[in-house]
């Protein structure tokens, strides 16, 4: 599971701590349908400036290896908090998206998906129904998509390794799937320069960034592999 943290070294901002989202801005002004009602233009400009910031990062390592981890491993599946699509960008197919992606459109009325609607701060569209048309993310105080929540602990449960990635764990119900694992008997891993909520459950901790700490494992992991491989053979000759 990824937060926003993977996404640090491609340059997309995070929600907390000192350079967070959160600590410049407040997310009940911007990400919340109270928000949205209250001045639609405001949410709708912010949400524009993020889609070009995202728009305009690339994947980067740590988004790579999760992708060559899916192509290589029979059961693989990538759930993360990050609307920003880069997991899908860098080649990941399995993903469960949370939280939503910031750039997809919907009704916020019938919840009709609305991606080939341009949208003008000024003169917000509206969908065939009468609603505006929002970004199609999760905001404060809204239930994540059920089938992508029940799909997300199904696999926390089957797992036998989680690797909890850049996040502070400190969303739920998001922020629920890697203790969920960890009772269902998988081996919980956290990959974070920092220490977080979830630090103390975990059985191994890399500190770092996942840029940097991914590859390593990955390469690790492939190396020990091919090795084990070959010793099967010597063994079988
Ligand atoms: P946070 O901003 O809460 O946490 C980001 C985490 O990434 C922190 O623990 C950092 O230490 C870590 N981090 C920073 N740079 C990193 C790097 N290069 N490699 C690895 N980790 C790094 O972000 P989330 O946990 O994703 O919700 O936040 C959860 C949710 O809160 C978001 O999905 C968003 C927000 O409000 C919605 O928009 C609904």
């Amino acid at each position: 599971m990824t937060g926003a943290g993977v996404s640090a070294e491609s340059g997309v901002p995070t929600f907390r701590g000192n350079d967070g989202l959160w600590s410049k801005f407040d997310p009940t002004e911007l990400a919340s349908m109270n928000a949205f009602m209250r001045n639609p233009k405001l949410v709708w400009e912010w949400y524009l400036y993020r889609r070009d910031v995202i728009g305009k990062a690339e994947p980067n390592m740590g988004h790579e290896t999760l992708a060559k981890m899916e192509q290589h491993l029979s059961a693989f599946t990538l759930v993360t908090q990050n609307v920003d699509n880069l997991h899908r960008r860098a080649g990941s197919r399995n993903v469960i998206e949370l939280h939503g992606n910031i750039q997809r459109n919907k009704c916020r009325q019938c919840g009709s998906p609305m991606d080939q609607v341009e949208i003008d701060p000024d003169n917000i569209p509206r969908c065939s129904c009468g609603g505006q048309i929002r970004p199609d993310v999760v905001w404060f105080g809204e239930l994540l998509p059920e089938e992508a929540l029940i799909t997300a602990i199904k696999v926390a449960e089957q797992s036998a390794l989680f690797l909890s990635i850049g996040t502070s764990a400190l969303v739920y119900p998001a922020a629920d799937l890697p203790l969920i694992a960890k009772n269902n008997g998988a081996y919980l891993v956290e990959i974070n320069p920092e220490p977080t909520a979830l630090t103390p459950y975990a059985d191994e901790v890399f500190r770092g960034k996942s840029g940097e700490i991914l590859p390593i494992i990955w390469q690790t992991a492939t190396e020990e592999a091919s090795s084990a491989e070959a010793s099967l053979q010597t063994d079988e000759a």
